[in-house]
Parts: C-alpha cells; sequence; structure tokens
C-alpha cells in the first residue's frame, strides 16, 4: 500500500521564487549538473555558485574536463575545499568518455558506479538532468522527510527512502527533491523555523509538539575536521609553488610538521600530490 503522504502544492509554491535560484537550475545540461551536485556534496551553494561558473568556463565539456591535466583540475576547484573530489570528477569524466560514448548515463545505478557519485548524487544527476523519478535523500532531506512525515518516530534510513520515494512529485522530481533540499537548508534546520515553513499545518512533528522534533546533529570529528583545514592550506600552497617540502609546507600553513607529515601522507594516497625525493607537488 503506498504511504500516505500530504499535499505538494504549498512546498511547491514556497519553491517557486528558488526555481531558478542558482546558475545550475537554469540548466539541464547532465555534465554541468553532475559538476554541480559534486560541488555541492560538501559545499554550501552560496559558495559553489562562483567556483561553479568559472569551472565551467575552464572546462565547458565533459570531454575537456576527460583531457585536463589533473593539476589544472585542482587549481580550477580552488575555493572548494575537498579536493578529492575534483580528482574523482575527472576521473568520472574519464570513466564516461571511455565506458559511455562520452554521454553522462541517466539511470541511476549506472551514475553510481562512477568515482565520487554516492545514492544521493546519483539520484540527484538522474532526476535534475534527465527526469528520473527517484528521490534524493541527504542529511537535510532526511530531517524534512523525519519530522513532516514520522514526527515524533525514529524513522530508520529505509523508511526515510520509501517515504520520499511516495512523496516524490512525479511530474517534476528534480524541480522536488530540490524543493526538499532548500527546505532543509533554509527552514527545517538541525532548530527548526517553523513559522516560516509550508508543511507546518500538516508535519508530524509539529503536531506532536516542539519537544518532539527529532534532531539529527552531526559534528565532524575533531581531528578529522582540523586534519580537513591542514589538508586544504597544504594544497593551497602547492598551488602557488612548484614543490616544496614537509618543513616549508610546515611554516607556509603555520602547523606542527607531525601534522603537515599526516596531511601529506594521506594526500599522496588519494593522488592528489606526488613526491619527488623529499619534496612534493601537485600531482601532475
Ligand atoms: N544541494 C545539493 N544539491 C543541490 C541543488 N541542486 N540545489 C541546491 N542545493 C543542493
Amino acid at each position: 500500500m503506498e504511504p500516505l503522504t500530504p499535499d505538494r502544492s504549498a512546498v511547491l509554491a514556497w519553491f517557486e521564487p528558488r526555481r531558478l535560484a542558482y546558475p545550475w537550475r537554469r540548466t539541464r545540461e547532465p555534465y554541468r549538473v553532475l559538476v554541480s551536485e559534486v560541488m555541492l556534496q560538501q559545499t554550501q551553494a552560496a559558495r559553489v555558485e562562483g567556483a561553479y561558473r568559472r569551472f565551467l568556463r575552464r572546462f565547458p565539456s565533459l570531454r575537456a574536463l576527460a583531457a585536463a591535466p589533473r593539476r589544472e583540475v585542482l587549481v580550477a576547484w580552488d575555493g572548494l575545499g575537498y579536493n578529492r573530489r575534483a580528482v574523482a570528477l575527472a576521473e568520472a569524466a574519464r570513466r564516461i568518455v571511455r565506458e559511455h560514448g562520452g554521454r553522462v548515463p541517466r539511470e541511476p545505478a549506472a551514475l553510481r558506479t562512477l568515482p565520487g557519485v554516492g545514492p544521493y548524487t546519483a539520484a540527484a544527476v538522474a532526476s535534475i538532468a534527465f527526469g528520473v523519478p527517484v528521490a534524493a535523500v541527504d542529511t537535510n532531506v532526511r530531517r524534512v522527510v523525519s519530522r513532516a512525515l514520522g514526527g515524533a518516530e525514529d524513522l530508520g534510513s529505509a523508511r526515510v527512502r520509501e517515504l520520499a520515494q511516495a512523496w516524490l512529485d512525479p511530474t517534476d522530481p528534480g524541480g522536488w527533491n530540490q524543493a526538499l533540499m532548500d527546505l532543509g537548508r533554509e527552514l527545517c534546520r538541525p532548530t527548526p523555523r517553523c513559522e516560516a515553513c509550508p508543511l507546518r499545518p500538516v508535519c508530524r512533528a509539529v503536531l506532536s509538539g516542539p519537544a518532539h522534533a527529532p534532531h539529527h546533529p552531526r559534528r565532524a570529528e575533531p581531528f578529522e575536521g582540523s586534519m580537513r583545514q591542514v589538508r586544504g592550506a597544504v594544497v593551497r600552497a602547492l598551488r602557488v609553488r612548484p614543490s616544496a617540502t614537509v618543513p616549508e609546507l610546515a611554516a607556509v600553513v603555520g602547523e606542527p610538521e607531525e601534522r603537515v607529515r599526516e596531511a601529506v601522507r594521506r594526500l599522496a594516497a588519494e593522488g592528489i600530490l606526488e613526491h619527488r625525493g623529499a619534496r612534493v607537488r601537485l600531482a601532475s
């Protein structure tokens, strides 16, 4: 039996002024949608805008990206952080050229086999670029669905996916997915802003009282969080110099050598840096 889900019209009316709010919402070109969704994995939409435009000016087509040296891809990724996403995206472009004739695949299962593309990104690209009716459930959407449809219950992720799938707008799955993303980011936050929410009249969490609204705050581990900062600083330092030793990098970055060495070790293991004797540089 289909689960009972609320009417979509209030959410769609709320979403209307946001429908074209970002450059990646003014295209359905699959390569551009893929680039935007990989950028949006760990970076806020407002920060992605400029980087998205610059990146596409530099690599206007999937084939241009597939042919690019890694170093240039990393330079064009400037400002986004989590550089291994750039390496994965370029590798995905090469795989699409080799295995899919240069066309981004439309099926979520095929998209998921690409490096750097998990279930959420696969669903986002399939629904936005190709109109495939598949719910894209990230942390924000999970919060919206859990609260609106589950209320005080703690729904497991399989149930959240099932409800999200039943709630999906079959006439515009990409638009609906992005409406829920916006709702989760702007209003249905860990501390929710229910007064402005179009789902307020039907939200099960509101109906069962504010004390029951489930929270899903997630914090990065302090060590991993700061390691990410050191890694970002190391890559930035190597963008503007051909190579450096670990002690030089430690001085530039202002971190202890052992932490910089650990960051370098991880970046080299991911293929972002390479060693040249005692020096490291961005991988070519
Ligand atoms: N976060 C992930 N995908 C997004 C999209 N298409 N628009 C806005 N925020 C997003």
